[in-house]
C-alpha cells in the first residue's frame, strides 16, 4: 500500500508489501507475500518505531514524508528488534533524518555496530524507561529472545498502544485490509501459527516470560512488525500466542511420510482412513517430499497427534523426512503424542531412525512401530490399525 493508515490520532502505520521475496530468512516459504510493519508517531517529536526491509524502502520513505511534509524531522528510530527485515533502512533513515537519534537497549547497540558499523546517535533504554515525545509516552519492555536477543517492545501510554515488533505478526501482505476487523482473521491466523511455528516457537519459554511481563498492562491495541494490526480484539492474538508458546494443541493428527513408490504412501492412507472411521476429523497427510516443512510444523503446532512414515534409504532415513525431524527437534516442540511406521526396503533405516528421534523427543508413544518389507502386508496394516486406534484413544481421553 502506498498511502499511511491512521492507528490513531497521531499514530501511523506505514508499512510495506514483500510480494517478491520468495523465502523468509532464505528459509520459509513466502507464496503469500509478507508486510513489514513500521509506524510513525508525529507528536511534537516524531518516533518512527522499526523500519523495513532494504528492497522496499523507496515507498516508505514517501509515506514519511506525506505524514511529516517538509518541515518536520524524525526526532528518534525505536529500534525493537535487529533482524534485517526490520533495521534494513536504519542508515537510510540516518541520511533522510541527520539529526536522529537511534533508540535501543545494550543489545541492540551492539547489534548495530555488528551489522551496520553504526556507533553514533545512539539513545539508550532500559527495562521500564520512557520517552517523553510531547502527548504520547512510550515505556519500554525488554523481553530478550523473542527470538533474537535485543528484542524488545514499546508502549505507548497515552493511546495504549504495544509496538510488539515479530510478535504477534504472520506471514501474508496486507492486501487492502491493516486491521483485524477489516481483513478475513482465518487466512491470517493461519499465516501467524506458521510464522510462530517457523521463527519463534524455538523461543516458546522466553514467550511465556514476555507475556507474564505484560500482564497488567491495559492494551488498545496491538501493532507488530507483520500481518495485521489488532484494534478490534488484541486479547484474541495475544492468547493465541499464550496457547501455542504453552505447547496447547487441538484435537487432529499430521501424518507426514516419506514414500519413494508408494508402499510407505500407502500405510499412511490407511492409517488415516482408520482415524476417520474413529470420528477423527483433523487429518492432515502430507507427503515431505512435496510440501515445505514450514507448513507441515505449523500444522504440527496446531494438532496434538503426529504419525510420521519413511522409506529406508540408503540405509538412512528418507532425505526429505530427515528435513522434518529436523525441524522438529530444532523447533523442540513439546506435548506431543507418536506413531510411527515405515518401510524396511532392501537395507532398514527408516524406522529405526525414527525411533532414535522419539526418544530425544520424550514424546507419548502409541502403538508399535510398523516396518514392512518392501510392500505392505496384512501383518503391517494391522498394527497400522493398532497405531490409529491407540492414538484416538489418546486423542480422546
Ligand atoms: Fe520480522 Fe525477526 O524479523
Amino acid at each position: 500500500m502506498n498511502q499511511p493508515v491512521k492507528v490513531s490520532e497521531k499514530v501511523y502505520w506505514i508499512g510495506v508489501n514483500d510480494r517478491e521475496t520468495a523465502l523468509f530468512e532464505n528459509l520459509w516459504p513466502l507464496d503469500k507475500g509478507v508486510a513489514y510493519n513500521s509506524y510513525l508517531i508525529n507528536d511534537e517529536k516524531v518516533a518512527l518505531i522499526d523500519t523495513v526491509k532494504i528492497n522496499k524502502m523507496d515507498t516508505y520513505f514517501e509515506k514519511i514524508q506525506e505524514i511529516l511534509g517538509e518541515n518536520k524531522e524524525v526526532d528518534y528510530l525505536i529500534v525493537n528488534h535487529m533482524e534485517p527485515d526490520h533495521s534494513g533502512a536504519i542508515k537510510e533513515a540516518m541520511h533522510y533524518f541527520p539529526n536522529i537519534k537511534i533508540v535501543g537497549n545494550q543489545k541492540t547497540l551492539e547489534m548495530l555496530e555488528a551489522f551496520y558499523g553504526i556507533t553514533d546517535n545512539f539513545y539508550l533504554v532500559k527495562d521500564g524507561d520512557v520517552l517523553d515525545l510531547g502527548e504520547h509516552k512510550l515505556r519500554f519492555y525488554l523481553t530478550p529472545m523473542v527470538h533474537w536477543p535485543e528484542t524488545m517492545m514499546s508502549y505507548d501510554e497515552t493511546d495504549k498502544i504495544l509496538f510488539s515488533m515479530d510478535a504477534f505478526g504472520g506471514f501474508g501482505s496486507l492486501d487492502g485490509g491493516v486491521f483485524d476487523d477489516e481483513v478475513n482473521l482465518e487466512f491470517y491466523e493461519d499465516e501467524i501459527r506458521r510464522y510462530f511455528s517457523n521463527i519463534v516457537g524455538k523461543f516458546s519459554m522466553m514467550v511465556q516470560n514476555a507475556l507474564k511481563k505484560l500482564q497488567g498492562l491495559d492494551i488498545s491495541i496491538v501493532a507488530p512488525t507483520h500481518g495485521p494490526v489488532w484494534r478490534e480484539n488484541p486479547q484474541h492474538i495475544i492468547s493465541l500466542y499464550d496457547k501455542w508458546s504453552r505447547y496447547e494443541a487441538e484435537e487432529g493428527v499430521v501424518i507426514v511420510y516419506g514414500s519413494m513408490y508408494g508402499n510407505t504412501e500407502r500405510m499412511a492412507d490407511f492409517i488415516a482412513r482408520k482415524l476417520s472411521e474413529k470420528g477423527i476429523t483433523n487429518i492432515r497427510l502430507y507427503d515431505a517430499s512435496k510440501t515445505h516443512v514450514s507448513y507441515i510444523i505449523s500444522d504440527m503446532w496446531r494438532f496434538k497427534g503426529v504419525i510420521l512414515g519413511s522409506c529406508a534409504y540408503n540405509s538412512g532415513l528418507f532425505p526429505s523426512m530427515q528435513t522434518v525431524i529436523n525441524k522438529i527437534e530444532n523447533s523442540a516442540l513439546k506435548n506431543r503424542v507418536l506413531g510411527i511406521f515405515g518401510n524396511y526396503s532392501w537395507s532398514g533405516g527408516g524406522v529405526v531412525n525414527l525411533e532414535a528421534f522419539a526418544d530425544k523427543m520424550k514424546w507419548e508413544r502409541v502403538g508399535e512401530s510398523v516396518e514392512a518389507k518392501s510392500s505392505p502386508k496384512a501383518e503391517d496394516f494391522k498394527k497400522c490399525v493398532n497405531i490409529a486406534e491407540e492414538m484416538v484413544k489418546k486423542l480422546k481421553a
